[in-house]
This record gives C-alpha cells, sequence and structure tokens, in this order.
C-alpha cells in the first residue's frame, strides 16, 4: 500500500509518500529554520502560521514527486505527538480533511516511533530486537524494540536533550541556531581532550541522561576563561561535543549490553553527527554490535519516516477517528 506521510511538529513541514517495500517514492521538506534563527529559536506562533502555508502545496508537490495519482494513495499517516500544540494541529487536521475526502484510513503517528522507522529506510537490514535512540532538540530516549509496535522506553533525559545542549551551548559561544552542526565542523578542527568537561553517567545502571550539568560546566568555562577567537571557541565544542558523544555511546552499548541485542540503531537530529557515528561505530564493534544509524536527510525531521510508521499501523488496524486530537507531551505509545 503506498501511503502519503505528513509531518508539522515543530519547524519542517514535511511531506512523503511512501510504498509497501518502505521505498521513499517521494520527500519533500519545507524548513522554517532560517525565519526562527532570527529568534534564536522556535518561535511556536510562527511555526504554527508557516505550517499553514505551506502545507497544501507541499503535499501536491510529494504526490508529484512520486508519480502517482491520488487514487494510488491507499492510507494517510500524521504526525499527532509530541510536539508544539498548534504546529501539529495544521499537518494532523489537513491529513483527516484529505482521509476523510478520500475515505482512506488515517494513523497518528507518534513522532518518536517516526523516528525509529526511519532506520526501517536504510538499505541496512534491522532485525528485532534492537535498541534504539531518539536524540534530537526536545528528546534523548533509549528504547528497546522487540517487534513492531512494542517499543519499551528503557532511559531518557532528567532534564536538557542532548540537540538542546548543542543549541544551548552554540548560542554561549555566539554560533547561533541549530548548533549541532556548526558545533560538530568546529569540533572537527581541534583536539577534544584540551579541555575536560564532566560526563554524566548517573547510578550505575540507569539509561538516564543528564545534560544539564554538563551545559554549566562549559557556562562556568566560558566565563572564566573567555572566548575570544574562534580557536578558543572550536576547543571548547570539542570538549562539549565529545563529553556528549561518550555519554551517548556509554548508555547506548549498557543498554544493548542489558537486553543482549546486537544492534543499535540511531535516530533524530543529532544522529546526523558524524563523529557521534564512528565513535559509536567503533566503541560497538569491540562488543560484536552493529550500529545502523539513517542517511543524514531522514535523520532530521521529515515525513518519509512518519509514513513508514503509519504503514505498520494502518497494517495493524490502529487507526485514527475523525475527533482525535493531538498531544503535546503524553506519550500513548512510545
Ligand atoms: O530531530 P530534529 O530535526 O528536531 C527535533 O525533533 O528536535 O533535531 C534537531 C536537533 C537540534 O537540536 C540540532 O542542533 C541537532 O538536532 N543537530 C545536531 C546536528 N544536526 C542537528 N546535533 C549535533 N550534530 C549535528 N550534526
Ligand atoms: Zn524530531
Amino acid at each position: 500500500m503506498i501511503v502519503l506521510g505528513i509531518e508539522s511538529s515543530c519547524d519542517e513541514t514535511a511531506a512523503a509518500v511512501v510504498d509497501e517495500n518502505n521505498r521513499i517514492l517521494s520527500s519533500v521538506i519545507a524548513s522554517q529554520v532560517a525565519v526562527h534563527r532570527q529568534y534564536g529559536g522556535v518561535v511556536p506562533e510562527l511555526a504554527s502560521r508557516m505550517h499553514v502555508e505551506a502545507i497544501s502545496p507541499l503535499v501536491a508537490k510529494a504526490v508529484h514527486q512520486a508519480g502517482i495519482s491520488l487514487s494510488d494513495i491507499g492510507g494517510v499517516a500524521a504526525t499527532r505527538g509530541p510536539g508544539l500544540i498548534g504546529a501539529l494541529l495544521v499537518g494532523f487536521c489537513f491529513a483527516k480533511s484529505f482521509a476523510w475526502a478520500r475515505g482512506l484510513p488515517l494513523a497518528g503517528v507518534n513522532h518518536l516511533e517516526a523516528h525509529i522507522h526511519s532506520l526501517f529506510l536504510t538499505d541496512r537490514e534491522l532485525t528485532f530486537p534492537f535498541t534504539a535512540l531518539v536524540v534530537s532538540g526536545g528528546h534523548t530516549n533509549i528504547y528497546h524494540v522487540a517487534a513492531d509496535n512494542r517499543f519499551a522506553l528503557m532511559g531518557q533525559t532528567r532534564d536538557d536533550a542532548a540537540g538542546e545542549a548543542f543549541d544551548k551551548v552554540s548560542k554561549m559561544l555566539g554560533l547561533g541556531y541549530p548548533g549541532g552542526p556548526v558545533i560538530e565542523k568546529l569540533a572537527k578542527t581541534r583536539d577534544p581532550d584540551q579541555i575536560h568537561f564532566p560526563r554524566s553517567l548517573l547510578e550505575k545502571d540507569s539509561c538516564d541522561f543528564s545534560f544539564s550539568g554538563l551545559k554549566s560546566a562549559v557556562a562556568r568555562h566560558i566565563h572564566e576563561n573567555p572566548v575570544k577567537s574562534t580557536k578558543d571557541k572550536a576547543l571548547v565544542a570539542a570538549a562539549f561535543q565529545a563529553a556528549v558523544i561518550d555519554v551517548l555511546c556509554e548508555k547506548l552499548l549498557r543498554a544493548a549490553r542489558s537486553m543482549s541485542c546486537r544492534q543499535i540503531g540511531i535516530s533524530g537530529g543529532v544522529s546526523a553527527n558524524q563523529t557521534f557515528v564512528t565513535t559509536l561505530e567503533q566503541r560497538a564493534a569491540r562488543e560484536q554490535i552493529q550500529v545502523i544509524a539513517p542517511p543524514v536527510s531522514l535523520c532530521g525531521d521529515n515525513a518519509a519516516m512518519v509514513a513508514a510508521r503509519g504503514a505498520v499501523m494502518i497494517r495493524d488496524g490502529c487507526l485514527c477517528r475523525l475527533d482525535d486530537d493531538v498531544y503535546s507531551r503524553a506519550l500513548p505509545s512510545a
């Protein structure tokens, strides 16, 4: 079945068409980053308005680029939560109307489960059970994924998400929003061991995260050693990134080991960080664990992952009704 996917939970409007073999027929994204960058972060009301403007032409573009006609679409999937309420409403209501008008089944997709499903859109074979990380601007969650529809949360952040920490440190260094890509680029130029920042590993068996102490340590360091040059900024960026990566790797391997998983899948915006991917691959290989990461184009928010998750939900009869609502935080499933 061909599924139309729609994503609008934060600052990207996205539409995609995916077929029954998880082949992406089209995937288009209208990013709002340039607008939000002027404010140093996402402005929810602006996000909603821009989703309204973008959604119709974007869906038309996705259908056109897929080379299909509307009658080829067998189901609709849209992100239902978590995310910004106003933003979510735009995509979800559009999907409801589209599904109702064409008599199609509708799946209300959990955004975090969608990120995990981006792992099924790679050419690497992923088999259950596996350990999954969703690491983005809003979440740092580890799941044990036992089978389709079975996501058990093993750990999450107790304060800031890893991506949020990248964004805040970037702001402290005057590098702008979003922080991840620019910190990664700067960090490549310097030795990460010149400065040492703390790694919060919490209790011995915990798979939870805490990044607020690291963020404060960076703030303290910058206060005591003002960053004057690009070189100063790069040293802080490299040391900060190394601390985040170290903790992410440690917790992921801890989780995989405890459930005897041979595969770890990473997804979400921060998994676009190639230093993270290669470090994790090297450390996991020592324990014969394979790492699967989506291509960079599928790490951030996109609708192909929503369609892929929705296809499973539609197949399994997990459908939405027209009076179902979006949710900002509550996580019915993942
Ligand atoms: O998944 P995503 O696009 O949106 C959310 O659902 O939050 O993730 C965005 C986050 C931002 O915090 C951004 O700074 C971070 O992902 N990010 C990165 C990189 N690219 C994006 N973090 C580290 N390294 C990167 N290369
Ligand atoms: Zn996301």
